[in-house]
């Protein structure tokens, strides 16, 4: 294969606003889970390891899911936690090295919803949160969620956001993909519930839009809310939640209305048509329904796109160099506006400065263990 980059690369290298900061480029660091936080502690190389990729020169960097203080939000082992004294001053110290090295840094907000199963850190006896009951093996290992424990989890995300304006962060990235607590809500597959946050789009939206208020409250009107979406599902890459660009509209416009400033719209593959009949791709149309900046993502400079399984190693994880000139010609076009890369900076820190100076050869290819580092 031919992988010769030839793309004019200079719209990837303009500026940004960000709040009232700005971006350097137009480069993010997509959120990706390390699990290197033992007790929800941000480990101690986790400074080193962001600092590395500010310095190799990515404008903005989105932190690995984060968990807000609800007793259901973590679904992993050794994930960070967004609170508690300990793991909050350790992540003051990771976003003071980030600003150092002249990057903009955000904590991606998570509750993993009904993928938690009893038995996980912190507390082994918290089940699942879920729009509705799971029981496997007779056993309850998802909660329904009452009005009372959805009311925690926005007052939860809000302490968060609050957290992270105080301790220095520039921003704030809500996850609502990949069919975690928010995204379970929107999908109809996981929500059933008969109550005023299931049903139709709009009910099925309350919990996001409710979430997303409650943030914008929490924090001033210059910090910057990033709303993660996705159709795509840890079990059903053909998920849908928006079957057409009228559904999306009915999803964005709301949120955009409650405060999201930037969706980031994530996709596998960024070059893939979103509904038939245009081959514009889903960030281009949350871009023009909702009228809010997007960041694209997925394969950016990637010959193949990412799957769980390759994280689980029941999939060759190996990824080679592709060409750039489609993702450089949507920035320069305006369809979209910002750029993550996930894979693409865990393989090479220095993937934005060796694409600026040409030095493409030098990139490093992705493959199994770059997507386990540590560093
Ligand atoms: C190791 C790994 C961990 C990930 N963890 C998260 C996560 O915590 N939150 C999230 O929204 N996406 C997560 N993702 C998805 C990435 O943010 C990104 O959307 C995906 O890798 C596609 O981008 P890429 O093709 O440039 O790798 C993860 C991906 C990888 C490879």
């Amino acid at each position: 294969m031919d992988n010769t980059i030839t793309a004019d690369v200079t719209p990837l290298f303009r500026t940004f606003p960000f709040g009232e900061k700005t971006l350097r480029n137009r480069l993010v660091m997509s959120p990706m889970t390390r699990q290197y936080s033992p007790g929800g502690v941000p480990g101690a190389n986790m400074a080193g390891y962001y600092r590395r990729r500010a310095e190799g020169g990515v404008g903005l960097i989105v932190t690995e899911g984060t968990c807000i203080d609800h007793p259901g939000s973590n679904g992993y082992v050794n994930v960070p936690a967004f609170h508690g004294q300990k793991a909050l001053d350790e992540w003051k110290r990771i976003a003071d090295e980030v600003h150092l090295a002249g990057a903009r840094i955000i904590p991606q907000l998570w509750h993993v919803g009904a993928i938690r199963r009893p038995g996980m850190e912190p507390d082994p006896a918290v089940p699942g949160h879920g729009p509705v009951e799971v029981i496997e093996n007779g056993r309850v290992v998802v909660k329904a969620m009452s009005r009372s424990d959805i009311r925690d989890v926005v007052e939860s995300y809000a302490r968060a956001a609050a957290d992270a304006q105080r301790i220095g962060f520039d921003g704030i990235e809500i996850h609502g993909a990949h069919e975690y607590l928010i995204d379970s809500f929107l999908w109809d597959v996981t929500n059933q519930r008969d109550d005023e946050y299931g049903g139709d789009i709009e009910g099925r939206l309350r919990l996001a839009r409710e979430v997303v208020a409650a943030v914008r409250a929490a924090v001033t009107r210059d910090f910057p809310i990033v709303f993660r979406f996705s159709q795509w599902k840890i079990r059903d890459y053909e998920a849908r939640i928006a079957r057409s660009p009228d559904e999306l509209r009915r999803i964005l416009l709301p949120l955009a209305q409650a405060g999201v400033d930037i969706f980031d719209v994530s996709t596998r593959r960024f070059y893939e048509p979103a509904f038939e009949g245009s081959p514009d791709s889903l960030a281009a149309w949350a871009r023009r329904l909702s009228g809010k900046p997007v960041i694209t993502v997925g394969s950016v400079g990637l010959s193949k796109a990412y799957a769980i399984a390759q994280l689980r190693g029941n999939e060759d994880a190996s990824a080679q160099r592709a060409e750039l000139s489609l993702v450089c010609g949507q920035v320069r076009s305006g369809a979209v506006d910002l750029v993550a890369l996930g894979r693409a900076l865990l393989a090479d820190p220095e993937w934005p400065s060796k694409i600026r100076e040409n030095r493409q050869s030098e990139i490093n290819d992705v493959d199994r263990a770059a997507l386990k580092t540590a560093v």
